[in-house]
């Protein structure tokens, strides 16, 4: 999708009329799909301004919370949508975190075989990462994401003020995900965690995540190549999080993922330590966790029955070259083990 269909202003919210015609002119009908928490907070704006523009709007509102991302809840969504009479030229938009984001874009991507999305991240891991890259989709009760599609949004509106209300824990949680870019970017965003996220850093911080995810999704939008990049940590952060039965949030397992391969690349003598020690820094400025409580053999059993290992029995795991400079390796669980451990 075109940069410029990324908008990332405060106050955002205010205008979306105006974002809406521009790219679906025929639009006379928006489903706004929020979540029960967004939506006493930020709906209101949102509906406002597009009631004064002559657009009608009707909303669904799920319950919060990632065990709402299931069949029952996009069957409710997709009744919705189908009895609010939407027509191939209207919109829905997506308004809150990565949950809604998938859910909403997944009922775009199959409604009328694919009707045009919106995506309005409001959570700091939406706006860096799920809002960005048309991955849609939910949950089944066999696992995390197996039902999806791709479906690209329209227009991604971020509305950075609508993070103040964020719970300091989700708000770790996106910077998570915001350390694992800044090995993949390199030093600015390093600086720029290290300075702290104030007004104007943030918006540096969430432009910068934001393009970088765009150039490489522009260039592999299927994920056969580049896009497995932005896996970085998530081998390790995949198996952390299921090892602790999900109380670790994905954002702080990618983190500690994320650490202990750049761990493996110093010890390699391929990273300076500096930039190791400079994200540990991070971390303690930021509290975030980032220490491994299980044995990494037993993390690595795990890996064994991740979706990405290959037929022939090897991973492809994200390596640290550099700081800035981010390699796909693919490798048996064996070389894995060593690499990690040494
Ligand atoms: N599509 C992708 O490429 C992609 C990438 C990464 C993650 N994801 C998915 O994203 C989901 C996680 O997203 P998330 O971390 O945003 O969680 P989330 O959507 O569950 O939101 C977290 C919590 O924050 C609340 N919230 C949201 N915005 C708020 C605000 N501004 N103020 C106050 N509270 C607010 C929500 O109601 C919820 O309780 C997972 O399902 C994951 O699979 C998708």
């Amino acid at each position: 999708m075109a940069k410029n269909n990324v908008i990332i202003k405060n106050g955002v919210r205010f205008e979306v009329a105006k974002y809406l015609k521009k790219v679906a002119p025929k639009c006379t009908k928006v489903v706004i799909i929020t979540d029960n928490n967004v939506f006493m907070l930020y709906e209101a704006d949102i509906s406002a301004s597009l009631k004064n523009a002559g657009i009608n709007v009707c909303t669904f509102v799920m319950e919060a919370g990632e065990q709402h991302k299931n069949i029952q809840t996009y069957e409710a969504m997709i009744n919705f949508v189908a009895d609010a009479k939407l027509t191939r030229e209207d919109v829905i938009i997506a308004l809150g975190g990565g949950v809604v984001g998938d859910l909403a874009g997944f009922v775009a991507a199959t409604y009328m075989r694919g009707i045009k999305v919106i995506q309005m991240p409001t959570t700091l891991l939406a706006c860096i990462d799920s809002s960005i890259g048309g991955k849609t989709g939910f949950d089944l009760p066999q696992g995390k994401n197996l039902i999806g599609a791709f479906h690209q949004p329209s227009a991604i509106l971020i509305d950075l003020e609508t993070l103040k209300t964020l719970p300091k824990e989700e708000f770790q949680n996106g910077l998570g995900e915001g350390i694992k870019y800044a090995f993949l970017i390199g030093n600015e965003m390093i600086e720029l965690l290290k300075e702290g996220l104030e007004d104007g850093n943030l918006l540096d911080f969430v432009t910068r995540c934001v393009d970088y995810k765009l150039d490489i999704v522009n260039k592999d939008e299927k994920e056969s190549g580049l896009r497995k990049l932005l896996n970085l940590g998530h081998t390790l952060g995949h198996a952390i999080e299921k090892e602790s039965n999900y109380t670790i949030p994905h954002g702080l397992a990618v983190t500690k993922g994320t650490l202990c391969v750049a761990n493996a690349s110093v010890n390699y003598g391929k990273l300076q330590k500096q930039a190791y020690l400079d994200a540990i820094e991070i971390c303690k400025k930021y509290d975030l966790d980032y220490t491994i409580s299980y044995d990494i053999k037993s993390l690595i059993k795990n890996i064994q029955m991740d979706k990405k290992m290959h037929a022939d029995g090897d991973i492809s795991f994200v390596d640290i070259e550099d700081l800035g400079k981010c390699v796909i390796r693919t490798v048996s669980i064996k070389e894995l083990e060593e690499y990690l451990t040494k």
